[in-house]
């Protein structure tokens, strides 16, 4: 599981260097803010990219701003992009993390999260996340997306797939067989 974090980072470069030219990029739940500079450090090229979670971590990559997780401290349509990246299934209301960030955003939502068809895949995420999360003391609270549930959510808010990948090739070795729990996407915004 070790290169877990760069794979996911390379695959975020190219889906979001795929979106062509935008001024601003939040990244909603940066964690200790690692990925966003990673992504900044290569062709990405942003103006603004402010990062926001609603834990802090003792050292962090970037700055990350801290809210209380119910509503993000932004205007609507204040981002071109906004970018989750394993972050939505720690939500304790995923369906409602993804309308506030769809509130937020003028243009492209670009997520890397989870899904699963099966009670086996369920379990095997549940499995992933308690090892790769309890020893940041972030909690797991098993709100994987069945299938590609959150695509409705992200109609209802105007939004549309731009482009999928599933199974995402985030591990090595014989975790790569749980690559398909794995999905990148874009969406975008197609009522304006
Ligand atoms: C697995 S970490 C991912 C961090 C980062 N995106 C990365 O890829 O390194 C999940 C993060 O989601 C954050 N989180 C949980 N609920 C949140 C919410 N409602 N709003 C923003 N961030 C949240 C957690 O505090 C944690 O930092």
């Amino acid at each position: 599981m070790s290169n877990y974090r760069p794979n996911v980072a390379r695959h975020l470069k190219h889906l979001i260097t795929d979106l062509g030219p935008i001024d601003s990029l939040l990244d909603f739940g940066a964690g200790n803010g690692w990925m966003l500079s990673q992504l900044l450090t290569t062709d990405v090229r942003v103006n603004r990219a402010p990062a926001v979670d609603v834990q802090k971590r003792p050292q962090c990559h970037v700055p990350v701003r801290i809210y209380d997780g119910k509503r993000l401290p932004f205007d609507d349509r204040s981002f071109d992009a906004t970018m989750a990246v394993d972050v939505l299934h720690h939500c304790p209301d995923p369906a409602a993390a993804l309308r506030d960030a769809a509130r937020v955003t003028r243009r492209f939502i670009v997520i890397k999260d989870h899904t699963y068809r099966s009670v086996a895949g369920f379990a095997t995420l549940s499995l992933l996340d308690e090892i790769g999360n309890r020893k940041f003391g972030i909690p797991s609270r098993y709100q994987y997306q069945r299938d590609f549930s959150w695509d409705a959510v992200l109609a209802e808010e105007g939004f549309h797939v731009r482009h999928r990948v599933n199974p995402l090739p985030c591990h090595e070795g014989v975790l790569s067989v749980t690559d398909r729990l794995q999905y990148g996407a874009v969406y975008e915004r197609s009522n304006d």
